[in-house]
């Protein structure tokens, strides 16, 4: 049996999704993309040939989580790591009806939940391996607009947490990645695809002066699947270019106004 590692990516026919699963195939992973998103994410695996699958999964749905495990292990003989990307932007601030709350919290927090309890018997059967959640910026800070969205993310921040304590056991690791702004699918269509736009406007808020790149973003969650993480478990890494390490006084020296 090859050893090469195997990997499941949820919500990877989106930009950020894809940079991931092209980070984990560069370091030498067979990947699973899965998504309810069929034409973008069959398009993506047709481009990353042989070493890809690609399982249209609901992530809301269990039958689904069991087809997409299962296609995983008859095509490459196993599972060493899920990347639980997929997420819903549901959210209509403080007039979100319980079936809003019912919704965006079962995809975002339920769906990586029952996805990582399903896949780690897998992942222990081949001696161990890593599963890495998408926490955020919005997991951290009120943001305006939002609610169910931030509050799904702070979750998803916990159950690493908890789901570190739990897979130790079996050998497994799990941490999370906190983006800030990064240029993805829905920044793209929002800034009319102006990469230039998307940093003037959310560069002040980054302390690098820019927003994120998803590879910069999958870098991390390769790293953290990598034996070279092999001591990091139960984490949060923020990738957000130092949005969570800067106040409200931002890159402007504010001080020095008051001599003015
Ligand atoms: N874009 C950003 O600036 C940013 C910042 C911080 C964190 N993130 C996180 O990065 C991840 C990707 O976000 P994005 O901005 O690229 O958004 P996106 O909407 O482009 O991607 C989300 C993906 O999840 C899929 N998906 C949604 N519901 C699903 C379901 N029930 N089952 C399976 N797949 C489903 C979608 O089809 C889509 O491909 C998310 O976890 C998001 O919270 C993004």
């Amino acid at each position: 049996m090859s050893n090469q590692k195997v990997a499941i990516v949820s919500g990877g026919a989106t930009l950020i999704g894809q940079k991931v699963a092209q980070a984990l195939h560069r370091d030498g992973c067979k990947v699973v993309v899965c998504d309810i998103n069929a034409k973008d994410g069959q398009a993506f695996i047709n481009e990353l040939g042989e070493d890809g699958l690609f399982v249209k999964t609901d992530i809301t749905n269990d039958a689904d989580i069991d087809n997409c495990i299962e296609q995983a292990i008859s095509a490459f003989g196993g599972v060493d790591y899920l990347i639980n990307v997929a997420a819903t932007y549901l959210d209509n601030g403080l007039d979100s009806s319980r079936d809003d709350w019912m919704n965006a919290l079962n995809t975002n927090v339920v769906g990586a939940g029952i996805f990582t309890k399903k896949v780690a018997p897998h992942i222990q059967k081949r001696g161990g391996g890593a599963v890495v959640f998408f926490g955020s910026i919005g997991g951290k800070i009120a943001q305006p607009g939002r609610m169910l969205y931030s509050v799904s993310k702070a979750a998803l921040i916990g159950m690493t947490r908890n789901m570190a304590l739990h897979l130790a056991p079996m050998k497994i690791r799990a941490n999370s990645v906190s983006p800030g702004w990064v240029w993805s699918n829905p920044i793209r269509d929002f800034s009319g695809n102006d990469r230039g736009k998307a940093d003037q406007v959310g560069g002040p808020l980054h302390m690098l002066d820019r927003i994120v790149d998803a590879e910069e973003v999958a870098n991390t969650v390769a790293f953290l699947c990598s034996e070279k993480a092999s001591g990091i478990t139960g984490t949060d890494v923020a990738v957000d270019c130092g949005y969570m390490a800067m106040g409200p006084e931002q890159t402007t020296d504010k001080v020095s106004r008051l001599a003015e």
